[in-house]
């Protein structure tokens, strides 16, 4: 660029922000905001070898690849499994330091020993980091497809194992001004799929919230990780076809009747494709949250983890519930009482 033009463009520059100091101002502002966030953001905490993390559900998925990331960085972890299978796989594939034991969220006496286990390994000096993580999803499917005991299979596990498990190692966290970690989903910040696990999913949103208010004054920080859809246990098309196609099978016909057998069919063709569409198998953008939150000096309320969860969910999950439905409605089959004109003056919606 010529000497005359750079000259030109400097007093174009400078005429512009003298018209706009309002708009100067403001592009300032935000700038100041980003950078002090980011440098906040990345801030991390110090003596990690000193500290213990206690991890629910680490048979599998997020929970069993944060144990071994955790051990690597040099967390002293102690793996929950529900299972023995599950406890001597990731014993195998990791070191001796890392601790497993047995743990069945919704089974008090199971929770009390590990709370015990965590007690003795940790000296009595108290527990950093509690990763409430351990799930399950089925039996997810219409609401009327349903009874109580199926609610009460994923309520159990996802809501009030995880409160309970919280509550019995609450006296152990606050002794460290340690953190808990709750592994939320988008599902539960928008509901569609009946039965337990929204219902869950929301339910651990608003205990988070009122723990995180009720435990600041303590130095207990509490994070929420909401991510949107994975390749893991807990999408499997096996093990969700498998409960449709039980409850589907025991339906009253009158019930069946009104959904129509073209609609199990389009159910799982939705569900198929829903799942192979939106489910990654990079599970890593998960945990790269769950580690944040424990290790950052200020850890963040919330974690959307996902592209689907930043770009499509969340903010579906901030816009008018019509926008939402109809949003729904496009993907989700109809059933057959749906689709037909009731009488000569109710019409199809
Ligand atoms: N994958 C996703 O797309 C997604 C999205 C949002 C939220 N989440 C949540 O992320 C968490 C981890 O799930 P994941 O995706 O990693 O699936 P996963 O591989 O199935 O992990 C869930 C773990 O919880 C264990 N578990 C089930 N019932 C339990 C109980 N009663 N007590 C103790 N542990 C129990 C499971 O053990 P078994 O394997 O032996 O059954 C498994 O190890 C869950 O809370 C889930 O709801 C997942």
């Amino acid at each position: 660029m010529e000497p005359r033009e750079e000259e030109d463009l400097f007093e174009r520059f400078k005429e512009f922000l003298g018209v706009n100091p309002a708009l100067l101002g403001t592009l300032t502002s935000i700038t100041l905001i980003i950078v002090c966030w980011t440098i906040k953001d990345s801030l991390r905490i110090k003596d990690i070898r000193e500290k213990h993390v206690f991890i629910t559900g680490c048979d599998s998925g997020f929970g069993n690849l944060l144990a071994q990331r955790l051990h690597k960085r040099g967390f002293t972890v102690i793996a929950a499994c529900l299972t023995e299978k599950g406890s001597q796989e990731l014993k195998a594939c990791t070191s001796p330091s890392l601790r497993t034991v047995l743990l069945n969220v919704t089974n008090p006496k199971s929770i009390d020993n590990a709370v015990q286990y965590v007690a003795e390994e940790t000296s009595n000096k108290g527990l950093y980091g509690l990763v409430n993580n351990a799930g399950r999803a089925t039996p997810i499917g219409p609401t009327d497809w349903l009874d109580m005991e199926d609610f009460h299979r994923v309520l159990d596990v996802n809501l009030i194992g995880l409160i309970e498990v919280t509550l019995k190692f609450l006296p152990l966290l606050k002794k460290a001004r340690g953190r808990v970690v709750n592994v939320a989903s988008v599902m539960g910040r928008l509901a569609f799929g009946g039965g337990g696990y929204c219902l869950s999913k929301s339910g651990v949103e608003s205990f988070s919230d009122s723990l995180r208010r009720d435990m600041q004054y303590f130095g207990v920080k509490v994070s929420i990780i909401e991510p949107g859809f994975f390749k893991t246990g807990v999408t499997s098309l096996d093990i969700i076809e498998k409960d449709l196609n039980r409850l589907w099978s025991r339906l009253p016909p009158d019930v069946k009747g009104s959904y129509g057998e073209k609609y199990f069919e389009n159910y799982l063709k939705v569900q198929r494709l829903s799942m192979n569409t939106f489910c990654d198998t990079d599970i890593s953008k998960v945990t790269n949250c769950m580690e944040h939150a424990l290790t950052a000096r200020y850890p963040r309320t919330r974690y959307g983890a996902g592209w689907d969860a930043k770009f499509f969910w969340l903010p579906l999950s901030y816009a008018p519930a019509a926008v939402a439905d109809v949003m729904l409605k496009i993907i989700l089959p109809r059933p057959l009482a749906g689709k037909r004109v009731l009488s000569k003056n109710q019409v199809d919606v």
